[in-house]
């Protein structure tokens, strides 16, 4: 199950995830502390649903959550970052969040994925995301549009 970060509790679930996650990061792959994440929270209530949702996971009601995924809209696509605690990765969680988010945002979805994260290149092919943009850089881009299908990774 998938909820809306909306506690101060779910804030600090989403931080301590994040920060296990912190070295596939595409962005920033620094340390979050409870002050920083504080002031994120404050800035994320402000700018709005149309701006970037973020959702925490679990296995089911009550359980403790094992993974956070967000999508910051753009003007005409969404980009989506994602994160699972160690022990529920492997286990199929992240290509099912990549196939949700293309639903649930019903607009074009890109990734930024490092060209040394297997996994999460491997889980968004499957998802149907093909390559966008590749310079032979750190990262790749990876979308849901269809025009971009022949794009090679
Ligand atoms: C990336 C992440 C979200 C993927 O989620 P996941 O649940 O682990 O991925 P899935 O189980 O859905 O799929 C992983 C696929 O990669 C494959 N895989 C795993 N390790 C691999 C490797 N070293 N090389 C190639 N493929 C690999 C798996 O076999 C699986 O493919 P298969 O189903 O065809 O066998 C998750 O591993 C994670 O949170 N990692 C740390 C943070 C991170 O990388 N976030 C993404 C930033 S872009």
């Amino acid at each position: 199950m998938a909820w809306p970060i909306t506690t101060l509790g779910d804030v600090e679930c989403l931080r301590q995830i994040r920060n296990a996650c912190r070295l596939y990061m595409t962005n920033d792959t620094g340390i979050i502390t409870p002050q920083a994440q504080a002031y994120w929270y404050i800035e994320y209530r402000a700018s709005g649903p149309t701006t970037i949702q973020v959702w925490l996971l679990a296995h089911a009601a009550a359980q403790p959550p094992l993974g956070f995924f967000a999508l910051r809209h753009h003007p005409y696509h969404t980009v989506i970052t994602l994160g699972l605690i160690r022990d529920a990765r492997n286990r199929g969680y992240g290509t099912a969040i990549y196939t949700h988010a293309r639903e649930i945002a019903g607009r074009e979805v890109r990734a930024t994925i490092a060209r040394d994260n297997a996994r999460s290149i491997q889980a968004a092919k499957k998802a149907g995301y093909v390559v966008l943009y590749d310079d032979g850089g750190p990262t790749i881009e990876f979308t849901t549009a269809q025009w971009a299908v022949g794009g090679t990774a």
